[in-house]
């Protein structure tokens, strides 16, 4: 990175990764990086990054040429009730795990650094942000969509990657990028999986032993109910029936949903299709989980 017109910027050195932590900083970087011509590719995230978060941000390493990826707990999009305060946090090993990929900058700011005194403008995706989480997690989406197109600003980016374990997210910042005529493509990339079918989260640290062998009931319910759609039922309360005596035999009761939507609009449906979205989320011990395949 050429130097001399960033002098003004405010950059620290964390174990020899670079770290902005000013909003102003972070676009001057940007700005510059984009007047060099060069396609600045970008992962927000939360921290706590496991395999999941790597696999997006090797992605956005091989799509572009200046590679950010940001680490901010949003409190906006957690609930009064939810895990804002005691949601994972390893600033050290994130870092350590960016730096063996190798990444430009990590935009790592603090909360009054997004949201000074004063703060009250948000984004919404009306529509989108209604069914699945949106029913059980009020002004989550609202949370999501602002802070991302609040990033968006502050990073600049080219191209942005999401991870399609978050899909109802996903397809929400798909709509407001359209819909706000942002100039940035989005690229959705698969689940990361344990061996055993569970979906990679932060959240799965809250499980203990006992939950964890419990908590794959989730992707084998999913996976119940691709496999007999692929048999010809499609019958979407006999399909979620299977789905559900699955997850009650492993003792899971407390089932936000398991439904099967429109993968692009997310309508509800009583006859599944192919490319229908089968998603769940349910509590597992104190840890809200959520999966979800395609048919
Ligand atoms: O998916 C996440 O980790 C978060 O919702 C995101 C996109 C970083 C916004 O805070």
């Amino acid at each position: 990175m050429g130097l001399s017109p960033l002098q003004s910027i405010h950059m620290t050195e964390k174990d020899s990764i670079k770290v902005v932590d000013k909003v102003n900083d972070m676009q001057t970087l940007s700005n510059s990086v984009r007047k060099g011509g060069r396609i600045i590719s970008f992962v927000p995230t939360m921290g706590a990054l496991h395999e999941g978060h790597i696999s997006l941000i090797r992605k956005a390493k091989e799509k572009g040429e200046f590679l950010i990826v940001s680490i901010f707990v949003n409190p906006t999009q957690f609930g009064l009730n939810e895990d804002y305060k005691k949601y994972s946090r390893d600033l050290e090993g994130d870092l350590k795990k960016i730096k063996e990929i190798g990444v430009d900058v990590v935009f790592l700011p603090d909360v009054n650094e997004i949201y000074p005194d004063g703060f009250e403008t948000y984004v919404e995706v009306e529509e989108l942000q209604k069914p699945l989480c949106g029913q059980f997690r009020p002004g989550h989406f609202k949370g999501v969509a602002t802070i991302v197109l609040k990033l968006f600003n502050i990073v600049k980016p080219d191209i942005a990657i999401f991870g399609e374990k978050d899909y109802q997210q996903l397809i929400i910042i798909q709509k407001m990028v359209r819909d706000l005529h942002l100039e940035i493509e989005i690229i959705g990339l698969p689940i990361i999986r344990e061996d055993d079918g569970l979906a990679l989260s932060s959240r799965n640290a809250y499980l203990s032993k006992k939950e964890r062998k419990h908590a794959k009931a989730l992707s084998e319910a999913l996976r119940e109910i691709t496999k007999s759609f692929d048999q010809g039922h499609n019958e979407v309360k006999d399909l979620i029936q299977r789905g559900r005596d699955i997850l009650n035999k492993s003792l899971i009761y407390d089932i936000d949903y398991l439904e099967i939507r429109n993968g692009r609009t997310l309508e509800s449906k009583e006859e599944a299709q192919s490319g229908d979205l089968v998603a769940v989320a349910a509590k597992v011990g104190n840890a809200r989980l959520i999966d979800n395949m395609k048919l």
